[in-house]
């Protein structure tokens, strides 16, 4: 087998969208469908290049990141979307790529990384704790995790993740 990590190009929007239902595993059903979908445009595909990337088995796509440095706030860079093949999750993946968006984001000068998870998807919460995120309290709780109400439109409630990198 072998594995390639490399800079998304504009030809993999459509096969990141492709996956999206499926490796979330319908999360949310027809309305999560939507948000997924409209989360990933196009312009990540072109100007986020560099601080994203694309994982493939012999060519077939396992897992990708989508992030950026933030270019209003200097200290910080943001973790847009990330998924992993369920085949291949719990492998080190997910782990891999935000190891290196950590090394990438510290070597440009930043030392605080965000991003942000649905209030309900318990698996994303796990991960980002274990990768070593804290959920910003809110005023609100679901299932014991904390949520920011209405944080991307009405009814549209987050989890803020914020990790802070080590010198
Ligand atoms: C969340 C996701 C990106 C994690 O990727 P992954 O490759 O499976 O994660 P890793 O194998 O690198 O795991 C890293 C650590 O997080 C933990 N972890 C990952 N997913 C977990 C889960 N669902 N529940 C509990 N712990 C989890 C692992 O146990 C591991 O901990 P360890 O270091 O103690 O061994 C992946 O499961 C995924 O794509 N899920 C569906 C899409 C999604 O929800 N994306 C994130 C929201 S935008």
């Amino acid at each position: 087998m072998s594995r390639t990590v490399r800079a998304p190009v504009e030809a993999d929007h459509a096969r990141v969208l492709a996956v999206l239902d499926s490796w979330w595993g319908g999360f949310a059903g027809a309305d999560g469908t939507r948000q997924r979908a409209a989360l990933l445009p196009r312009l990540y595909f072109q100007h986020f290049t560099d601080t994203s990337r694309i994982v493939e088995d012999d060519g077939a796509l396992v897992a990708f990141l989508i992030g950026f440095l933030s270019p209003a706030r200097p200290d910080e860079a943001y973790v847009h979307f990330v998924g992993v093949d369920p085949a291949r999750q719990g492998q080190g993946l997910g782990r891999d790529l935000y190891e290196w968006f950590f090394a990438l984001a510290r070597g440009r000068g930043r030392t605080v990384v965000r991003a942000i998870t649905s209030a309900g998807n318990a698996g994303s919460h796990a991960f980002h704790t274990r990768m070593g995120f804290v959920a910003q309290p809110g005023p609100r709780q679901f299932e014991g995790r904390p949520v920011q109400p209405d944080y991307d439109g009405p009814g549209l409630d987050r989890v803020a993740f914020v990790r802070h990198l080590e010198a």
